[in-house]
């Protein structure tokens, strides 16, 4: 990032000696090698190369965005970009001040500028920034053709001062702009020096338009034929292709097409009125040549007659009564090229208004408030010409305002503040304009007093007068002399000239229309006559021409007190804003790339004060700041500084961190402020500040997110004791409720069970489930109490029994004592030693490729039927996990080799008769078919299908948490050795022991009749 090589320096602050022969020399070198642009620590001094440079492309403009002064070569992007960047970061608003004699290049540096702001700005390519920019950069091509002309010193001489503020939103991008114009020069729409030319507007129609268009405002292509464009130069420049370029950006600033006919109408009717000539006939004055008066009166819309009229007489009012004088020829003359000045005047000014209501800023107040601007000041440069009038005059008071301002920034003010801050400094002298600003705008001493007063006094007050009273007054002035107050010089003409030292040279200028320039009247009538022409655009430029006529008006303020004042309000507008300053010079006056005019070069470094800036420069500070500002921007890249310095005074804080950072060889403590020598320095802080920052808003958002994370916390804990407190009068609402409806519950024959629950609140839905349980076993408990708690466990299984059973049987043992392990009864089992030893051996081994298990909850005789058809006595128990069957029941009880897991069952099937008939259905396809009988046989005198049936069906829900399916009818449906079967019960005669027959694939159980229900 360091500074390139390139030819001399380039800032001339690096030069090792400050002096003329050095400075120019530097400037030379740079010159021939192409190096236009030199600095002055911020000061831009550009050369004009007059020829093309290929420095300006987007390649150039992304080298210098974002970027510090010194990391590139210089260049009029790089102040841009500072003025840019200071807006950016501090919401400052600043001006880019550009200077130079005519032909400098100001005006193209102030387009460069535009260019380059608009190229860095708006990276999101927003439609109504990107409209903005365009209009901005396009309106250039308006206001030069109607405001430049080609002159003596510059073929595209700015004739018009311009101010541009462009404005840009909070995020920097730019929105909108208003340009201010200062004093056109229009005397030279009437007439032109030997080698000048007219606006180019003038040029463009002729040149420009087709024939068509050209038809219709009645010119020919010839400008010889006019006699506003014959009297000076006839050049052809570049105004065939300008035209169009000046129709496109009509279109594109939105100019409406009869907005647009209205200018052109207004160009041709100047054209035409300059043409017009007056002849005296017959002591009446009359217009000769009729058809450019025509034409004149077409293209205004006005009459003939009353345009005719406006030309050739006066409307006098006095006491009460209106008059028609006529002009004599000398008044007619003046009147027609008064005229024409002033259309073209407005013209121009109301094209500045339009131009103006496109680049509006379209947000609202609010929003504007946060804008800021950067201004970028164009105006005429200071000129000598062979003949110099009122408007040199004008134009060159400009340049010394200018210069003032200049003065009063960078060398008066700079210099004062080191003094006022005890920085200890060597006065650099440099001439103060300031004599030269008053000799032309003091109150009633200056030029312009003294203007004004000839003007207003009554009679018949001539140039000559006014010379004299100038004269008078400023015999002893040292920036201003004549010929009468200086005989021997005879460069001053006799009562004609008078000489200004201006700042920038000697200038002479010529008395000679200075008061009529100055009054600067134009009769009324006209004023009248553009008021009512049909154009609403033109009647729109002269509001005035609405007034009485018999009203007598206050005399207008003199061209000179208007343009001083206009002045006044510029120098304040700038004094706002952050200045930077181009200064802009000329190699040469003859447009050569290549040649280095030494003396005129110099003469330009002289006045522009260029040396003595760069001594106040060299020995001066690039940057000074408050103490307390200085500590905010930069407390975070010191662990001593932040957050805050504690130890001592904000400059003792300021000092640490310097100290700390090792600049202290670079800085120099004032009373109030710290001034910083060298940009290098305040680069280093800048950067140091920008690595901190996103540490910085790291933390703020750490900061940030913990606030809002607490708080939110706060609210949700807030939240949830509301939510608790409701929930709990909720579900006491709930619960009371639920006490209300059951506090007879007790009394009632069913314990409250048809009583109806309240719906719950949505909290109490678990609750609800757990109160139904609670009731449940309250319920329970009150039914079960009357019984004794030792019959509790048989009275579940009947519960349990009789649900599954649930009434498709009547019989089902309901009424006796269920003893469950009935063949450990010596009285069911006469075998019952042997048959507890193989109980105790099953329990231990778990045989039968069973687990083994704790308790025998069931055992019987019955009487089996098998897949083979066959019936046989067996016993079978039941213990908490299987059923076993049992063989041998001869007292010998051997296990059998299989056994069936209770979990495993898939249904039971009983009859609804007084049968001990079971099926035991597994998913094996082979289900257990059992009769329950006594030992020998014979029907048991009890029934016990209902205990079974109970006990498997709670050690069934037990093992699986699901209820076993139990079936009652008298066709049971099974499986035997993967065949389907039906058990028929049937009732036989003559039958006592009920037994299984085989049938046609079927089974028949044949019971004793009375079995059957
Ligand atoms: N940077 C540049 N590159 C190329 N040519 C330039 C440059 N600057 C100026 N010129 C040439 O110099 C001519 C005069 O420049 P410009 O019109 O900017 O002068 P000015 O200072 O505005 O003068 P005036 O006070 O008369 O308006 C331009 O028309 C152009 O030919
Ligand atoms: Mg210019």
């Amino acid at each position: 990032m360091a500074m390139q090589r390139e030819a001399g320096v380039a800032d001339f602050v690096l030069l090792d000696q400050v002096n003329m022969e050095k400075f120019m020399d530097n400037l030379r070198k740079r010159f021939q090698v192409g190096s236009i642009y030199t600095y002055i620590g911020e000061v831009c001094v550009s050369m004009n190369p007059y020829r093309q440079m290929n420095i300006y492309g987007p390649e150039t403009i992304r080298k210098y965005k974002g970027r510090e002064l010194f990391e590139n070569a210089p260049h009029v992007f790089a102040i841009a970009d500072a003025a840019y960047r200071v807006l950016k970061q501090r919401h400052q608003d600043t001006c880019i001040l550009i200077s130079g004699e005519s032909g400098a290049g100001k005006t193209e540096a102030s387009k460069i500028i535009m260019k380059y702001i608009a190229a860095v700005t708006n990276a999101q390519g927003q439609n109504e920034i990107e409209r903005v920019k365009n209009v901005l950069i396009q309106s250039n091509a308006i206001l030069e053709t109607f405001g430049n002309a080609k002159t003596n010193r510059n073929d595209n001489s700015s004739r018009f001062g311009k101010y541009m503020d462009i404005e840009f939103d909070y995020k920097a991008d730019p929105v909108g702009g208003i340009i201010t114009n200062y004093l056109l020069e229009k005397s030279r729409v009437v007439q032109q020096q030997p080698g000048e030319r007219n606006f180019h507007s003038f040029y463009q129609l002729l040149r420009g338009a087709n024939d068509n268009e050209l038809r219709q405002y009645d010119l020919h292509k010839e400008t010889a034929k006019y006699h506003y464009l014959n009297q000076g130069s006839m050049d052809i420049l570049t105004e065939k292709s300008d035209y169009k370029g000046t129709c496109n950006a009509f279109k594109t600033l939105g100019f409406q097409a009869d907005e647009v006919q209205t200018i052109w109408r207004t160009i041709a009717s100047v054209l035409h009125l300059g043409n017009v000539e007056f002849q005296t006939i017959e002591d009446e004055m009359v217009i000769s040549n009729k058809s450019h008066l025509q034409s004149a009166a077409k293209l205004l819309q006005v009459t003939e007659t009353e345009l005719s009229a406006a030309l050739t007489k006066r409307t006098i009012a006095a006491g009460g009564n209106v008059m028609k004088k006529d002009h004599d020829a000398v008044q007619a003359e003046y009147g027609k090229d008064a005229l024409a000045k002033a259309i073209y005047d407005r013209l121009f000014t109301w094209i500045i208004s339009r131009i103006n209501r496109a680049i509006l800023f379209r947000g609202s107040k609010t929003q504007a408030r946060f804008n800021s601007v950067i201004g970028v000041l164009d105006i005429y440069g200071f000129e000598i010409f062979d003949s110099n009038s009122f408007e040199q005059f004008c134009i060159n008071y400009c340049n010394e305002k200018l210069q003032q301002l200049f003065i009063e920034l960078v060398l008066k003010q700079e210099q004062e503040e080191y003094q006022r801050e005890g920085i200890e400094w060597t006065n650099i002298e440099y001439f103060n304009n300031k004599i030269i600003c008053d000799l032309v705008e003091q109150p009633h001493k200056g030029i312009i007093a003294i203007m004004d007063e000839a003007c207003l006094s009554v009679g018949n007050v001539t140039d000559d007068t006014l010379l004299g009273a100038m004269d008078k007054n400023l015999n002893k002035h040292p920036h201003y002399t004549s010929r009468q107050l200086k005989p021997t010089d005879k460069e001053l003409k006799h009562r004609e000239d008078f000489r200004i030292t201006h700042y920038a040279g000697d200038v002479i200028y010529n008395i000679n229309g200075f008061i009529e320039k100055n009054r600067d009247t134009l009769y009324q009538d006209f004023k009248r006559l553009l008021h009512n022409s049909k154009d609403a655009n033109l009647s729109e430029m002269w509001p005035e021409g609405a007034q009485d006529i018999k009203k007598t008006t206050k005399r207008p303020l003199t061209a000179g007190t208007l343009f001083q004042r206009s002045m006044a309000d510029l120098v304040a507008t700038l004094l706002k804003k952050e200045p930077f300053y181009v200064r802009c010079i000329k190699p040469n006056d003859i447009k050569s790339s290549t040649v280095f005019d030494e003396e005129r070069v110099q003469h330009q470094v002289r006045y522009l004060g260029l040396l003595e800036n760069v001594r106040v420069r060299r020995a001066g500070f690039v940057h000074r700041q408050r103490y307390d500002k200085f500590l905010l921007r930069y407390k975070m890249i010191s662990q001593y500084t932040w957050p805050n310095f504690r130890a001592g005074s904000e400059r003792d804080g300021v000092r640490v961190l310097i100290e700390e950072k090792g600049f202290a060889q670079d800085v120099k403590y004032g009373h109030t402020k710290i001034f910083i020598r060298s940009p290098r320095t305040l680069f280093a802080l800048e950067q140091q500040r920008n690595e901190m920052i996103p540490h910085i808003v790291t933390l703020l958002q750490k900061q940030v997110r913990g606030w809002i994370a607490r708080r939110n916390y706060k609210k949700m804990k807030a939240a949830i004791t509301i939510m608790r407190a409701y929930k709990t009068y909720k579900l006491r609402s709930y619960v009371q409720e639920l006490a209300n409806r059951f506090r007879n519950a007790k009394h009632q024959r069913d314990y409250g069970r048809s009583i109806q629950w309240p719906l719950p609140p949505l909290a109490g839905r678990q609750a609800e489930a757990k109160l139904h349980r609670i009731f449940d076993f309250w319920r329970a408990y009150m039914i079960l109490r009357k019984y004794p708690r030792n019959e509790w466990p048989q009275l579940r299984l009947q519960i349990i029994a009789a649900t599954a059973i649930a009434g498709r049987r009547p019989y089902w043992g309901q009424q006796r004592k269920w003893l469950g392990d009935y063949l450990a009864n010596s009285q069911d089992n006469s075998g019952y030693d042997a048959y507890s030893a193989i109980v105790t051996k099953l329990k231990n081994s778990g045989a039968g490729g069973g687990e083994s298990f704790r308790q025998v909850l069931f055992s019987s005789f019955a009487k089996k039927f098998n897949k083979h058809n066959k019936q046989a006595d067996r016993a079978f128990i039941v213990t908490d996990t299987n059923i076993y069957k049992l063989d041998g029941i001869k007292k010998k009880f051997r296990d059998m080799d299989r056994c069936m897991p209770i979990r495993e069952l898939t249904s039971i099937s009983i009859t609804p008769g007084r049968d001990q008939l079971i099926v035991f259905h597994s998913p094996k396809n082979n289900d257990l078919v059992f009769a329950l009988q006594s030992e020998s046989t014979a029907p048991l005198k009890e029934d016990r299908i209902g205990e079974l049936v109970g006990i498997v069906c709670k050690k069934y829900h037990d093992a699986t948490g699901t209820e076993l399916r139990v079936n009652v009818g008298n066709n049971i449906a099974c499986r035997l050795g993967d065949k389907s079967r039906t058990i028929v019960v049937e009732a036989a005669p003559n039958v006592e022991n009920p037994s299984f027959r085989h049938s046609a694939g079927n089974i028949i159980f044949e019971v004793p009749a009375s079995y059957c229900v």
